[in-house]
């Protein structure tokens, strides 16, 4: 298998490329795994002080593999490499910076609600279709959207699966700037680099404290998995997951 997760070093900053280009960046069980396993081993080594999460050109990420989604709608096996990557996240002792060039569907939006920084290019469109899909909010969102962008705001996103576009996130505090797509990256490596200068025990203290208690975001991720669990297998979801993977493409 060609390595859809690429986890690189750059002194003290660690890099966590998607990169299945033909898929959209799509995330599968196993790129989930290796996200987490990178996000944990990297929290626990003090060489790393900060993680970045990039995409390739034009996609950051179109969301979970909707295939592994159908294979569970359709009485298949779920694992729990998506559970424990979004437990990695509300768990993270490292500062995440990341970098959105184009699709940021689903995971690929809620990812950066849990990032310290976030950077996107003018083409990034945000977009979370879970109700459209049959499904529920995921990743701890149903909590964190509405304390940022308001409530509203967060049902727009999270309930109407309506679009936002780099400017209109950054409006909204969904994200920190917007870059062009050719500075993305070393913005984005630039901001790491300037926050693995920052003394590291203050940088912790101060960034916990603007984070915990996480017992409120761990319990709510919990609750979103069981009602998405029980969604997967609704009849809402099975037809829109089907629709989608059974869909003719426009030639
Ligand atoms: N799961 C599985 N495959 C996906 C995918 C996903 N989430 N998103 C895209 N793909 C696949 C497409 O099936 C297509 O595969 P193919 O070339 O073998 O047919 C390939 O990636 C390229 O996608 P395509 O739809 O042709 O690209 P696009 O630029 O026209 O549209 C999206 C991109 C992301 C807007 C569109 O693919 C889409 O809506 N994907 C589903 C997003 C989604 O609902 N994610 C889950 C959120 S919970």
């Amino acid at each position: 298998m060609t390595d859809h997760i690429l986890v690189e070093r750059q002194g003290a900053v660690q890099i966590i490329r998607m990169n299945r280009p033909d898929k959209k960046n799509a995330l599968t069980r196993a790129m989930y795994a290796k996200m987490s396993a990178a996000l944990t081993e990297g929290d626990a080594d003090p060489a790393v002080r900060v993680h970045v999460f990039l995409g390739v050109p034009g996609a950051f990420s179109a969301g979970n593999d909707l295939a592994d989604f159908l294979a569970i709608a359709t009485g298949g096996e779920g694992g729990n490499e998506v559970w424990d990557f979004l437990m990695a996240l509300a768990r993270s002792q490292k500062p995440m910076v990341s970098g959105v060039d184009g699709i940021a569907v689903g995971i690929g939006t809620t990812l950066n609600l849990h990032c310290d920084l976030t950077f996107a290019t003018p083409r990034t469109l945000f977009r979370t279709p879970f109700v459209d899909l049959g499904l529920v909010p995921e990743a701890g969102s149903s909590l964190i959207a509405p304390e940022l962008l308001g409530r509203q705001c967060a049902f727009a996103l999270l309930g109407l699966g309506e679009g936002f576009s780099a400017e209109r996130a950054k409006a909204a505090g969904l994200i920190y700037d917007v870059v062009a797509e050719d500075a993305l990256e070393s913005t984005v490596l630039t901001a790491a680099d300037g926050i693995a200068g920052k003394p590291p025990q203050a940088l912790k203290i101060a960034r916990d404290l603007m984070r915990e208690p996480r017992e409120a975001l761990i319990a709510r991720i919990q609750v979103e998995a069981e009602h998405f669990r029980e969604r997967l297998t609704s009849e809402e979801a099975r037809a829109a997951l089907t629709a989608f993977m059974t869909r003719k493409k426009a030639s």
